[in-house]
């Protein structure tokens, strides 16, 4: 169980032009304890581990470590102080070694003539590194690139890199976002370590079961304030989200029973050589087709040679039962596609440009006339999408880069949601978004769905897969592992199918 209190907040805030993203904000932690921070999207969750880690200063408030208050100067500062943050885009240099990321600019030196050069003592830091590795479990060589691990591997290195700065704290801002269901499992038996070695983890997401799984105490935020400080025991996931929301909720996934019309999109035989192979199959109008699998099962690549983003060497696509050719996205658009991609931060979004001028980008001429653009209509549709995504915003004009990450992804699926496409190709529509706005997210999706759109959902959450789809394509190694109806699919088929354990033949 958790040992005394390490940390404590008091009074913490901090604004920005035109947002209070937090007021006087409290959270305390324990020697091994989990401490879950929750809430929606923009409720000041990064804002406050940021303040932590020296990222940021705040206005106001006091940090109290190990019982002395002390200002945090700087993100090295932090480090010093035994804080260490793993943020979701990991700050490791690829094409250097595992062993020389964890020891970035702190290699040990060679002994004797080598110390005088300054050379690195490879074989010391590899060992060393050796045992970082060892603590959190990670059975990856010290001497391997970066850029050859997996993402979950790369986020064990991260965490390594942490116990060998001396971390306490620990901060994961939504680490688990981009991992599989197996690597979820590897990184909460890293976190028990963590823990039983004593140190203090905080651990953010927008996965409740995570939650309740893993912390010991959960924090909720909710408009930069904090609302709720409960054991996990003697609180609830439904107690959690009213906290979070402010509101009941209604159901999660709200799919709503579409007529399922005549096919809008058939794919045939669709390869890449090495990353997918011969996969067929149709979409129907008004019909939304889920995609399950494991990490790098080849369902990702599957979305970027429909829209074109990479080559496919064979394979046909028929929209409307006629032929496209489509070997760009500009192509991918003409042919009624449009794509929610998975990396929204890279590839979705304008940072420097506004919210209202990301969600009407695609869609400019039609609230164009002879070249004048209509801005009342532009400024409607941009107001209705962050009013129905709950977007949370100071003003349309806010560029995108300052609105919290969970909201940017929001204004990539508006921007999406209202080109209207034939077909809609979503790769993890609702990753990162809160629980609030996921139920808008499905809702908009059945509506989608009912006015004739098809609807492509990639996703790893089985519960997602299962609310939301007509019928279920599973991948396995980059190829068609079945394809299941909606009643005859449940965790355990979808898992046999997507393991390899069972093939459709
Ligand atoms: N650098 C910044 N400039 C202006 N506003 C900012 C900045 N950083 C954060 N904000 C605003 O502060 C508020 C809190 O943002 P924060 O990133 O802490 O939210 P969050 O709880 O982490 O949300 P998410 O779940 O989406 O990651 C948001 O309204 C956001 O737009
Ligand atoms: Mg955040």
């Amino acid at each position: 169980m958790s040992g005394e209190i390490v940390l404590r907040m008091e009074g913490i805030s901090k604004a920005f032009p035109g947002v209070q993203a937090l007021d006087n904000v409290d959270f305390e932690a324990a020697a091994g304890e989990v401490v879950a921070l929750v809430g929606e999207n923009g409720a000041g969750k990064s804002t406050l581990m940021k303040i932590l880690c020296g990222a940021y200063r705040k206005d106001r408030g006091r940090i109290i470590l190990d019982g002395r208050e002390i200002e945090i100067e700087n993100p090295y500062h932090a480090q010093r102080l035994g804080i260490a943050i793993i943020y979701q885009e990991f700050n490791l240099t690829p094409n250097q070694s595992v062993a020389a990321n964890i020891f970035m600019a702190r290699e040990p030196r060679s002994p004797g003539i080598g110390r005088w050069l300054n050379l690195v003592d490879r074989h010391r830091m590899e060992r060393e590194a050796r045992q970082y590795l060892d603590r959190v479990g990670a059975r990856i060589s010290p001497s391997s690139l970066v850029r050859d691990l997996s993402v979950a591997q790369q986020q064990m290195v991260e965490v390594a890199k942490a116990l060998a700065v001396n971390a306490r704290i620990i901060i994961m801002d939504e680490p688990t976002s981009a991992l599989g269901e197996d690597e979820v499992e590897f990184l909460f038996r890293i976190i028990g370590t963590l823990k039983e070695q004593g140190l203090t983890v905080i651990f953010i997401s927008h996965r409740l079961e995570e939650v309740f799984r893993v912390a010991d105490r959960v924090v909720v935020l909710r408009d930069g304030r904090r609302v709720g400080n409960m054991p996990i025991q003697e609180t609830t996931p439904e107690q959690v989200i009213r906290l979070m929301v402010g509101r009941e909720l209604t159901e999660m996934f709200r799919k709503r029973k579409v007529e399922i019309g005549p096919p809008l999109l058939e794919v045939r035989g669709l390869t890449r050589r090495g990353v997918v192979h011969d996969v067929s199959f149709t979409l129907h109008r008004g019909e939304i087709l889920g995609v399950a699998g494991l990490v790098g099962a080849g369902r990702t690549e599957m979305a970027r040679l429909l829209f074109g983003v990479d080559r496919k060497d064979r394979g046909a696509i028929l929209i409307e039962g006629k032929p496209v050719e489509i070997h760009s996205p500009v192509d991918a658009v003409a042919a009624g596609l449009g794509l929610v991609p998975e990396d929204r931060g890279l590839q979705g979004l304008v940072l420097s440009l506004s919210v209202r001028e990301n969600i009407v980008l695609p869609t400019l001429d039609q609230h164009a006339r002879a070249g004048w653009v209509n801005r009342l209509s532009v400024r409607q549709t941009a107001q209705e999408y962050v009013e129905k995504l709950n977007i949370r915003t100071p003003h349309l004009g806010q560029q995108a880069m300052y609105l919290s990450g969970g909201n940017q992804q929001k204004v990539v699926l508006a921007k999406w949601l209202a080109s209207r496409p034939k077909v809609l190709i979503m790769d993890e529509p609702t990753r990162g978004i809160d629980v609030g706005a996921k139920a808008e997210v499905h809702a908009l999706m059945s509506q989608l769905a009912q006015s004739g759109m098809g609807i492509i959902m990639i996703s790893s959450e089985l519960p997602e897969i299962l609310g939301m789809s007509d019928r279920i394509l599973v991948m396995h190694e980059g190829r068609v592992a079945a394809i299941l109806d909606r009643a005859e699919a449940t965790q355990e088929v979808i898992m046999a199918y997507a393991s390899g354990e069972k093939r459709q033949t």
